[in-house]
This record gives C-alpha cells, sequence and structure tokens, in this order.
C-alpha cells in the first residue's frame, strides 16, 4: 500500500516513537497491603511497529498502559520514550481507550476535528485531513451523524480517526474493540490493519483476543499472570498488506497462535489454582478454542 504523505499525514519510517520498559515494577498500597501488579517487566515497543501484547483479565495491561502514558509513575524501574524518561501525560503518546471517548453532542467530523481545534489548528488542511480520515475509516456518509446515530464499529472507527488526527508519534489501544461483534470486530481489524500499513507509526495494542493478537501484529508480547512480566516475544513475521483470509489459512500463523495459547493456557492455569475467576473464564475459553480445533478459522466465530 502506496503511504501518500498528502492525505491525512501519512508519512515514511521515523526516527522517533520508541518506549523502553527497564525492570519496571507497579505496586499499589503500602505495608501489609501492598498490592504488586507488575514487577520486572522489561520490554521494547519498537518505531513503526504494531507491538501487540496480550494476557490473561486483570493481569495488569491497563496498568502497564498507565505507565506507559504517564497518568501513572513505576514503584520502581524505568520507562523511556526515545532515551528520555517518561513523568507525564505527552501529547506524542496517544491513548484509545476501550470506552468511547466522543463527545455525544458533536456530530463526527467535529468529533474529529476536536484536537486540531483545542489546538487552534481549524485550518483547511487539517479539515482536508480529517475529510481524508473519515474516508479511510468508511464514515464520509455519516460525518453529520452524531455518536448515538453511529453503530459500535462505526463509533470505534470515528474514535481511531480522531486520535489519528493529531498525528502522536505513538499511539496506544487499551482492548478498542471489546465488546463488538464477532463480525465489527473482524472488520474493524481489517481497517485498522490498512491504517496502521498506510500511516506507519509505533502502535501498542493491548487485547486478551488471541485472533485479533496474531491478525494484527509485529511483535506479539505475551504476559504472565498477575504480577505481570513478559513471558514471551513473538514475532509475527506475516507479510502486509494482511487480509483475513491470508492470516487464518497460514499454517505459520496458526502455529503462533497454538504457541501463544499454550503460554497463556500455562498462566490462566496459575491464576486458577489461585482461586481467580477471571482464569477460570479463560481456561474455559481456551478449551472452546481447541475443542473447535486449530484449523484455517478463527476458531471463537
Ligand atoms: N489503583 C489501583 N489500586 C489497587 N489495585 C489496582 C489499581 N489499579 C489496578 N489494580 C489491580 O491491578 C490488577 C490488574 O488490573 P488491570 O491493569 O486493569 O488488568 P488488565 O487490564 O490486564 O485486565 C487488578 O487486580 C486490579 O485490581
Ligand atoms: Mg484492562
Amino acid at each position: 500500500m502506496a503511504i501518500n504523505e498528502s492525505t491525512y499525514g501519512a508519512r515514511p519510517l521515523t526516527t522517533a516513537g520508541e518506549i523502553s520498559l527497564e525492570n519496571v515494577a507497579k505496586s499499589y498500597g503500602s505495608g501489609p497491603f501492598t498490592k504488586p501488579v507488575v514487577q520486572d517487566c522489561s520490554f521494547v515497543i519498537e518505531r513503526n511497529k504494531l507491538t501487540v501484547m496480550i494476557g490473561p483479565s486483570g493481569c495488569g495491561k491497563s496498568t502497564l498502559i498507565r505507565l506507559l502514558a504517564g497518568f501513572e509513575r513505576p514503584t520502581g524501574g524505568a520507562i523511556r520514550m526515545d532515551g528520555k524518561t517518561v513523568t507525564r501525560p505527552g501529547k506524542d503518546r496517544l491513548v484509545v481507550f476501550q470506552e468511547s471517548a466522543l463527545f455525544p453532542w458533536m456530530n463526527t467530523f467535529d468529533n474529529i476535528m476536536y484536537g486540531p481545534r483545542a489546538r487552534q489548528e481549524d485550518t483547511p488542511q487539517t479539515r482536508d485531513r480529517a475529510k481524508a480520515l473519515l474516508e479511510k475509516v468508511g464514515l464520509k456518509a455519516f460525518r453529520t451523524k452524531y455518536p448515538t446515530q453511529l453503530s459500535g464499529g462505526m463509533q470505534r472507527r470515528a474514535e481511531l480517526a480522531r486520535a489519528m488526527i493529531n498525528n502522536p508519534e505513538m499511539m496506544i489501544l487499551d482492548e478498542p474493540f471489546r465488546g463488538l461483534d464477532a463480525m465489527s470486530k473482524e472488520l474493524m481489524w481489517e481497517y485498522y490493519a490498512g491504517l496502521f500499513e498506510e500511516w506507519h507509526r509505533t502502535n501498542f495494542f493491548v487485547t486478551t483476543d488471541i485472533d485479533e493478537a496474531i491478525f494484527l501484529a509485529d511483535r506479539l508480547i505475551v504476559m504472565t499472570n498477575i504480577p505481570t512480566r513478559v513471558r514471551a516475544v513473538i514475532d509475527v513475521d506475516i507479510p502486509r498488506p494482511r487480509r483475513l483470509s491470508d492470516v487464518f489459512d497460514n499454517d505459520h500463523a496458526n502455529q503462533i497462535k497454538m504457541q501463544a495459547l499454550s503460554l497463556l493456557h500455562e498462566e490462566a492455569m496459575k491464576s486458577f489454582s489461585g482461586g481467580s475467576r477471571a482464569a477460570a473464564d479463560f481456561v474455559e475459553a481456551y478449551s472452546k478454542r481447541t475443542a473447535a480445533g486449530s484449523g484455517s478459522q478463527p476458531a471463537s466465530h
């Protein structure tokens, strides 16, 4: 897919936008009530790559995102973006949450223009970029509709456009497609992968969905249970642009999926024996996937 600088700010590879974590720890509370959530966690989110983090529910993924975004500080170790310690939120790192942050009183176009307007950048150029982004995410015909008039999937797409217009060095996404039905989710994966393939910025995407993870990732970071740290880093060397049928008919992709699932299963079992209900759900979900076979389709659909 061609990189076109003139559309919405897509650009070739950059030298900025890399985050490294070194022995990061985060615990809440103090004294006997200390709860370690992240422990001895080290990894690099490489520039211009789509790094996906997967881990059991409740392992500490959103906590890590709050640390990366600078909303909270680690209790140990260091987080650096392009060599500089992260101490607070910055416009170089933009977080897209699972919950919709669209303003219900603004139409789609105005929602997307919110960031530029807040910076007094309501110029013909930014308006053109907003229009190009609307087209990219399939919402051209919905530019004057309000969030309640959009489907769940459309709202998430509007959300992506609203984040991307600000051109952050790094986009951080915390389970952004959670709660969508299976078909809307698959559509979102293709839209999002297409945006990434053209836009090519550093993306850090957190999920609990293995199919989503394999389809999107350049690198997959598999996390342990709480207190979380890296269990494995797996390169997902499947060529781009990717289509759903390519990836899920691909033996190599299925091998990666099975490898990741067996690690996640071990982690879930560990916390299951510790009495966690979330882990029980995960173990059950995993069993369903394997029961449906390791075949060529996303097993949960
Ligand atoms: N502010 C906080 N105070 C105490 N415990 C917290 C706080 N934030 C998160 N936790 C705990 O950290 C654990 C991991 O939560 P979270 O990062 O949301 O997990 P995930 O996103 O992987 O589902 C949970 O057990 C949660 O209760
Ligand atoms: Mg979370």
